[in-house]
Parts: C-alpha cells; sequence; structure tokens
C-alpha cells in the first residue's frame, strides 16, 4: 500500500526519494504522473522498466516554471508565446534540446528534441519545487493501457514498482497535457489534449498543422496504434446496445439495456465527459463485459482528444 495523502510532509518525503532516484507517482491536472529524476539516468531507465514502456518512445520532462526549461531547450518566438499564454497548465512543447542540458538523454528516446510541461497542480509544483530537479513523467499506467486519473487506478497497475504515490484526489480535466511542436514557425499538433486546438489557435491567430503521431511510435507520424486499451474490446459509434456490452453513453437518447451503463456527461458537456472518460472506461472493464460500446462523442473542441483517445482503445491490438 504505497498511497498516501499528499500532505506537506508527504511532499517533502516523496522529495527525498526521487532525489534518491526512486518513483513517485503525483497527481498533475491531466492525469496521474510517474516520476523520476530527468537527471539520473538510472532512474529514467527504472522509469521504462515499470511501465514497460519501448525505449523509443520519449518522455515528458516537467519543470516549475518556464524559467527552468531554459537551460535544456532552444526556446523559439514560438514557444515563449505558448509558454506565455498557457504555462502553468496542460501543454507540451517539443523543442530541440540545448547542448549541455545535463537532462538524461533517455528522455529523448534518441532524438533531438525534449518535450517540457509546467504543471498548473499544486501538488505537482510543491513536489517539482520540493525535489529541486526536473521530473520525467509519463502517465502513470502501465505502457498501453488507459491513463490513471485517481491515485487507486495507479496502484491496480503499477502497485509495487513505484516508493510512493501522492493522493491528491481525481484530476481535473482527465485527458492528457496537449502535445505541440514548437521547433519552427508553425505550431504542429502531435497529441490532442486538454487544451483543444481552437483555443491554441485563437492565441496564435493561425490554424495548427496536425501531425498527430502514434502514442507508442513517435517517429512515425499518423499510424494508428492501440493505446489507452481496457481489457474489453472497444466498438464505437454505438447507437444500440448488443447483448452483453456494456455501454459507455454521452448525453441523452441512451438506449435501453440491462447491461452496465455509465454516462460520461448526461448534459452532453465534454469536460465533463473528458474528466470521467478514464475512470468509466476502467469501471465498464471491471464488469467484466466482452466489449465496452461507446456512443458517438461530437468532434469539436476537447471531442478531439476524447474520441482520439476512443479510436486508439478501440485500434487493432498487437
Ligand atoms: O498530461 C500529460 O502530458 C501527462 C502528465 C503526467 O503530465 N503525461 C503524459 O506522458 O501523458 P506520456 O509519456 O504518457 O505521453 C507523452 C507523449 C507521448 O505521446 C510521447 O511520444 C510524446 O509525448 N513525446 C515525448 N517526448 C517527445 C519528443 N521529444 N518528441 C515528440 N513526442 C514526444
Ligand atoms: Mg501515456
Amino acid at each position: 500500500m504505497a498511497i498516501v495523502k499528499a500532505t506537506e510532509s508527504a511532499v517533502r518525503i516523496a522529495a527525498e526519494l526521487l532525489r534518491e532516484g526512486r518513483l513517485v507517482a503525483f497527481p498533475t491536472e491531466t492525469v496521474y504522473g510517474l516520476g523520476a529524476d530527468a537527471t539520473n539516468g538510472q532512474a529514467v531507465a527504472a522509469l521504462f522498466a515499470a511501465k514497460g514502456r519501448p525505449r523509443f518512445n520519449p518522455l515528458i520532462v516537467h519543470f516549475a516554471d518556464a524559467a527552468h526549461t531554459e537551460a535544456h531547450a532552444e526556446l523559439t518566438l514560438l514557444a515563449l508565446r505558448l509558454a506565455e499564454a498557457f504555462w502553468p497548465g496542460p501543454l507540451t512543447l517539443v523543442l530541440e534540446r540545448r547542448a549541455g542540458s545535463n537532462l538524461s538523454d533517455l528522455v529523448s528516446a534518441g532524438l533531438s528534441t525534449v518535450a517540457l510541461r509546467v504543471p498548473d497542480h499544486p501538488i505537482a509544483q510543491a513536489l517539482l519545487k520540493a525535489t529541486g530537479r526536473p521530473l520525467a513523467g509519463p502517465s502513470a499506467n502501465r505502457s498501453g493501457a488507459v491513463s490513471p486519473t485517481r491515485a487507486e487506478h495507479v496502484e491496480a497497475d503499477l502497485g509495487d514498482s513505484v516508493a510512493l504515490i501522492l493522493d491528491g484526489g481525481p484530476t481535473a480535466h482527465g485527458l492528457e497535457s496537449t502535445v505541440l511542436d514548437a521547433r519552427g514557425t508553425e505550431p504542429i499538433l502531435l497529441r490532442s489534449g486538454a487544451v483543444t486546438a481552437e483555443t491554441i489557435e485563437a492565441v496564435l491567430g493561425r490554424p495548427l498543422v496536425r501531425r498527430t503521431q502514434a502514442e507508442d511510435r513517435p517517429s512515425a507520424p499518423g499510424k494508428l496504434e492501440s493505446h489507452y486499451a481496457p481489457r474489453a474490446k472497444v466498438r464505437l459509434g454505438a447507437t444500440d446496445v448488443k447483448e452483453g456490452e456494456a455501454l459507455l453513453a454521452f448525453g441523452r437518447g441512451v438506449p435501453v439495456t440491462r447491461d452496465p451503463v455509465l454516462n460520461l456527461s448526461e448534459t452532453g458537456d465534454l469536460m465533463e465527459a473528458a474528466a470521467n472518460l478514464f475512470a468509466g472506461l476502467r469501471a465498464l472493464d471491471k464488469t467484466g463485459a466482452a466489449t465496452i460500446a461507446v456512443m458517438p462523442i461530437p468532434e469539436t473542441g476537447l471531442g478531439e482528444a476524447i474520441n482520439d483517445r476512443l479510436r486508439r482503445a478501440a485500434a487493432p491490438r498487437a
């Protein structure tokens, strides 16, 4: 039982563990992250092992503030504008690594770039400040599985391989950060997420280039790979429920069924649906249904990121 309430003293202990090279799971405003000292190669290697994550999939590095990122990345004008508008917050920027950065090479997985994020969550912030090191922080789930939005999800997935799980309650957004390549003058969307494309486009006054990549194969953009996968099969765009299916509903007009139903948002609110998505998939998976049928969700606003996760959850598995 490694879950502890994220009190001030628990955060202090977590910071000590991280400085010793141990792994600590912590809440952010998006999903729970699995933290490791990003400057410690052994700690980062242990993180890849704990997640069962392929070494070619790079990690996001978390910082307490934008100023701390400067030693590690070549900031561009585009990056500065985005950081100004969205940090702290659920936007991750991919930039060229700066020569002399003391980040472990493993976080970049052989790429010349690094992904940077400044989370907007009091516990994540307190942990980063107390540790005094940048933290590598992938979502705290086994590679390919559904991301954790509660401390218990982390424990169910990673259990003993984590020294400590800081419990900060359910996460607010429920979807991971939006990942943007900001190396040039063109903003390239690599992963849709908690900040909608429309919001970013409004700030920049220009459209994003969409080059969404497979989660576990960043070098082969656009390939749809299985990820966020529950044990059950996932059927999208469901307007009816077949025998033995569990239903992940959205909005009103839910088909009648005797099997388990969970509504992401009865009022059709996409923010509410995003916050409930991963916990909903986990809960329906637990019912033992062979298939989870998912009602259609509009592709607008946060719907883009929700549908991205659902399409990956439904993608053929290896
Ligand atoms: O909200 C989030 O971003 C959460 C919380 C914990 O911060 N973290 C998260 O990390 O979702 P992870 O590892 O589950 O997803 C990181 C994504 C992956 O798709 C990875 O391929 C991509 O970011 N990524 C990381 N570094 C990259 C890089 N240098 N170039 C391109 N993509 C990168
Ligand atoms: Mg992940």
